[in-house]
C-alpha cells in the first residue's frame, strides 16, 4: 500500500475506535458489536506490527490496559488510582493460540515434566471491579477506568454487595488483613435483565442492548437509588492487594479464600491439569453457555501458582499467567435487505427480517424475526439500515439495535399493514394490543397452506413427499381447501401438478394413503389446536383414550388431567367448539383415517428424548450400547449420523466431527451430565 493511504487508513481505524470507545465506555450505548470492534483492532494491530514506523503510543491498541478493558474514566465521578493496575487478558479464538499459552508457560517457568495446574474460570460479560476492605469493612469501589485510573463508585457498589460490605471472619485460618483489595465482575443476570427491561418498556423508558450494557449502565448512576432499583451481581476473580496478611499460595486458594470471606465466587471455577484440562473445560462451557443464568464470552485459565504468577510476569496490557479462550461471537452485524410479513398457522402476524447473510452464533443467518409492530416502531428498523443480530441457542435470531450512523439516505420508516398481506382480511389485536392477527381464519390462503403444512409434518401425520411447495401448489390450484381433501385426492390429481414426475404422484398419493392408520396423540397435535404441542397431545392420548373422550370432555374435567391448565384446556374446548373444526374431523374419519387406541402402560417412559432422533458421539462413562437402550427405552430413535433430521446430539468426552456438525447445523447438544439428568427425569 502506498505510504499516505497507508497513514490515512491508520489514522482512520484509530479514529473509529476512539468513536467506539466513547460509545461503549462513557455513554454506555455501543454502536457495534464486540465481534466487530475486535476485527477493527486486529486489523489495526496487523498494520501496526507490520509498518513499525507508524506505531504510536496514542493508538487506541497501546494504552495500558487495553482498549475495550477498561475505557477512560467518566468525569461524573470522582477518581481513584488503582495501586496495583487492573490489567486486561490476552485473547484466543483457536485451540492453537492456548496450546502455544501452555507450551509458553511450562518453557518459562522450567517445567519439563508433568503439567501446569491451572484455574479455569468462566469469562464474565460484565465489568471488572475492584473492592478494597479495610479491618474487614468497605471502604472503596471503583471502576477499572483505564486500568490505571477508575471512577468511585463506592456508594452503588454497596447496593450491589447488599449484605456482603463486611467480611466475614474466614473458617480459614488466614486473618481478616488491614487491606484486602478484591477484584471481580459485576453483571446482570438474564432474568433479570428480561425482568428490567419488561418495566423499562411498560414505564416506556428506554430499554437495554444487552445485560452487559444494563450492567455498566446500572452500575455508573449517579445516584445510588437506582443502582439498587437494577438488579446487579458480582463474581470475584481475583485477589489486589493484601496488607498485614499473608496470601495464599495459589491463585485456587485464594478463590476459596474470598468465598469464605462470605463474597460471591462462582461455582462454575475449576482446577484443570494442563492444556487437555483447559481445552476440556472450555467445551464443556460451551456446551452449558445457553443454559447458564447470565452471558459469559468465553473462559479464562490462569497458572494457579502464585510464584510462578511472579516469575511469569506482564507483558505492556496482560498477564502472561492467564489467557481468555473467547466463544464464536453471537452478535454480529449485517444490512436488512427487507421486511416481509408472515402469516402463522393460526393467523399470527410476524414481521421478518431478510438479512444479508451473515455467521453468528455458528449458523449462517439470513433471516431474524423482528416480532411485532411495537418492536420495529421501538428499534425503527427501515429496509437498508446496517443492523445488530443476535442469535444465542436455540433461539430465533433477533435484530437487537440499528446502526443509525450507518443509515443511508432516504430510507423510509415501516409502515406495518392494517390488512393481511395475503387474504386482505382487516388485522386484529390481542394481548394488550401486542399480538396481530389475521381475522381471515381458514378462509385465508396464509393460514390454510400453514394448517396442512403442519398436518403433514414430520411429528404429525408424517406424510412423506407433502413439502411446503406441494402443499402451496395444491392450495394455489384450488385442489385443496382444508386438510381433509388431501384423502379425496387422486393420483391423476396429483400427477396434473407442474413439475411432478408420475412416480413421484404415485408415491405421494400412497404416502397420503397410508398415513390415515396414526395414533391418536399425533392427529390431536396435526389439527394444529392452539396450545397442544406434541407433549400435550401425548398427554391427553394416555389420559382420555379416543378421540371422543378428547371431545365431549368439559373445560373443568379437561383440567383435571396432569399437566393440562385453565388455559389449554379453554383451548381444546374452544376448538372442538367451531363447527367448522368438527366438520373437517368428521370428514377425515369417513375419509377413512383411523385411530388406534394407545397403550394404556406405555412401553417407553416419557422423557424429553420421546420420539426424537438421537445421535451419541465421544466417550462417555457408560458403554456405547448402554447409552442406546437408555434413548431407546425413553422412546428416542438412535442413529448413527448428524442431520438436519437430528434432535440431539450426546457429546462425551474427545467428541470429534459430529459435535462440530451439530453446532454447524444448530443442532441441540447435550453433554453427558444433561443427557444423564434428563434420562433420569424420565
Ligand atoms: S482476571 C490480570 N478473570 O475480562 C487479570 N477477568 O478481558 C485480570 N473478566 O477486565 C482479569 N471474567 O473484566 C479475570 N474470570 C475472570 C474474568 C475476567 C471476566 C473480565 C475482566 C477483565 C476482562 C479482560
Amino acid at each position: 500500500m502506498m505510504s499516505k493511504n497507508l497513514r490515512k487508513k491508520i489514522i482512520a481505524l484509530r479514529e473509529q475506535l476512539e468513536y467506539h470507545n466513547y460509545r461503549y465506555y462513557v455513554l454506555d450505548d455501543p454502536e457495534i458489536p464486540d465481534s466487530a470492534y475486535d476485527r477493527i483492532i486486529k486489523t489495526l494491530t496487523a498494520l501496526e506490527d507490520k509498518y513499525p514506523e507508524w506505531q504510536s503510543d496514542d493508538s487506541p491498541t497501546q494504552k495500558v490496559g487495553g482498549p475495550k478493558a477498561g475505557g477512560p474514566a467518566s468525569k461524573t465521578f470522582s477518581e481513584v488510582v488503582h495501586s496495583i493496575p487492573m490489567r486486561s487478558l490476552s485473547n484466543a479464538f483457536e485451540e492453537a493460540e492456548i496450546i502455544n499459552f501452555d507450551r509458553r508457560v511450562r518453557e518459562l517457568v522450567e517445567l519439563n515434566k508433568g503439567e501446569v495446574d491451572y484455574v479455569a474460570e468462566p469469562k464474565l460479560d460484565g465489568l471488572a471491579v475492584s473492592l478494597i476492605f479495610e479491618n474487614g469493612w468497605l471502604v472503596q469501589a471503583a471502576t477499572r477506568g483505564d486500568g490505571r485510573r477508575g471512577e468511585n463508585i463506592t456508594h452503588n457498589m454497596r447496593t450491589v454487595l447488599r449484605g456482603k460490605t463486611q467480611l466475614k471472619t474466614s473458617r480459614l485460618s488466614v486473618p481478616i488483613p488491614e487491606v484486602l483489595e478484591v477484584r471481580g465482575e459485576v453483571f446482570m443476570r438474564r432474568d433479570d435483565f428480561a425482568a428490567l427491561n419488561r418495566s423499562q418498556k411498560k414505564a416506556g423508558l428506554k430499554t437495554f442492548v444487552n445485560p452487559r450494557n444494563a450492567a455498566a449502565g446500572g452500575l455508573r448512576q449517579l445516584d445510588p437509588a437506582v443502582t439498587a432499583s437494577r438488579p446487579l451481581s458480582i463474581y470475584c476473580y481475583a485477589l489486589g492487594e493484601v496488607v498485614g496478611a499473608k496470601p495464599p499460595n495459589t491463585h485456587l486458594k485464594s478463590l476459596k479464600w474470598i468465598k469464605s470471606l462470605g463474597l460471591p465466587v462462582t461455582d462454575l471455577m475449576k482446577p484443570v491439569k494442563g492444556i487437555a484440562g483447559c481445552l476440556a473445560y472450555y467445551q464443556q462451557l460451551l456446551n452449558q453457555r445457553d443454559t447458564l443464568p447470565f452471558d459469559i464470552d468465553g473462559v479464562v485459565y490462569k497458572v494457579s501458582r502464585i510464584d510462578w504468577q511472579n516469575s511469569l510476569g506482564f507483558t505492556a496490557k496482560a498477564p502472561r499467567w492467564a489467557m481468555a479462550h473467547k466463544f464464536p461471537a453471537q452478535e454480529e452485524m449485517t444490512r436488512i435487505d427487507n421486511i416481509e410479513i408472515q402469516v402463522g398457522r393460526t393467523g399470527a402476524i410476524t414481521p421478518v427480517a431478510r438479512l444479508k447473510p451473515v455467521f453468528v452464533g455458528g449458523v449462517t443467518v439470513s433471516n431474524a424475526t423482528l416480532h411485532n409492530g411495537e418492536e420495529i416502531q421501538r428499534l425503527d428498523v427501515r429496509v437498508g439500515d446496517s443492523v445488530i443480530v443476535r442469535r444465542a441457542g436455540d433461539v430465533i435470531p433477533e435484530v437487537v439495535s440499528v446502526m443509525l450512523s450507518k443509515r443511508p439516505k432516504n430510507t423510509k420508516a415501516f409502515k406495518f399493514p392494517k390488512k393481511c398481506p395475503v387474504c386482505k382480511s382487516p388485522i386484529v389485536y390481542e394481548g394488550e394490543g401486542v399480538i396481530a392477527r389475521c381475522s381471515g381464519g381458514l378462509f385465508c390462503d396464509a393460514q390454510k397452506k400453514q394448517s396442512i403444512k403442519h398436518f403433514a409434518s414430520r411429528k404429525a401425520m408424517d406424510i412423506e413427499g407433502l413439502g411446503d411447495q406441494r402443499v402451496d401448489q395444491l392450495v394455489n390450484d384450488k385442489m385443496i381447501g382444508d386438510v381433509a381433501d388431501l384423502y379425496t385426492l387422486t393420483v391423476e390429481q396429483i400427477a396434473s401438478l407442474e413439475r411432478m414426475a408420475e412416480k413421484s404422484a404415485a408415491n405421494l398419493f400412497e404416502a397420503i394413503k397410508k398415513s390415515k392408520n396414526t395414533t391418536l396423540a399425533r392427529f390431536l397435535y396435526a389439527l394444529g389446536i392452539p396450545l397442544v404441542g406434541e407433549t400435550t397431545a401425548e398427554t391427553l392420548s394416555d389420559s382420555l383414550l379416543t378421540l371422543d373422550g378428547v371431545t365431549n370432555n368439559s373445560e373443568q374435567q379437561l383440567q383435571n388431567i396432569p399437566d393440562i391448565g385453565p388455559m389449554v384446556a379453554r383451548s381444546i374446548n374452544t376448538f372442538f367448539e367451531q363447527p367448522h373444526n368438527r366438520e373437517v374431523i368428521d370428514k377425515l374419519l369417513s375419509a377413512g383415517v383411523n385411530l388406534t387406541k394407545p397403550e394404556k402402560a406405555k412401553t417407553a417412559m416419557h422423557s424429553i428424548f420421546s420420539g426424537k432422533t438421537v445421535v451419541l458421539t465421544g466417550t462417555l462413562g457408560m458403554s456405547r450400547s448402554e447409552a442406546k437402550n437408555l434413548l431407546q427405552s425413553r422412546g428416542a430413535k438412535v442413529t448413527s449420523s448428524v442431520s438436519k433430521n437430528t434432535d440431539y446430539v450426546i457429546v462425551g468426552q474427545d467428541a470429534g466431527s459430529k459435535a462440530d456438525k451439530a453446532e454447524q447445523l444448530g443442532v441441540e447438544i447435550l453433554d453427558e451430565k444433561r443427557f444423564l439428568a434428563q434420562v433420569n427425569n424420565a
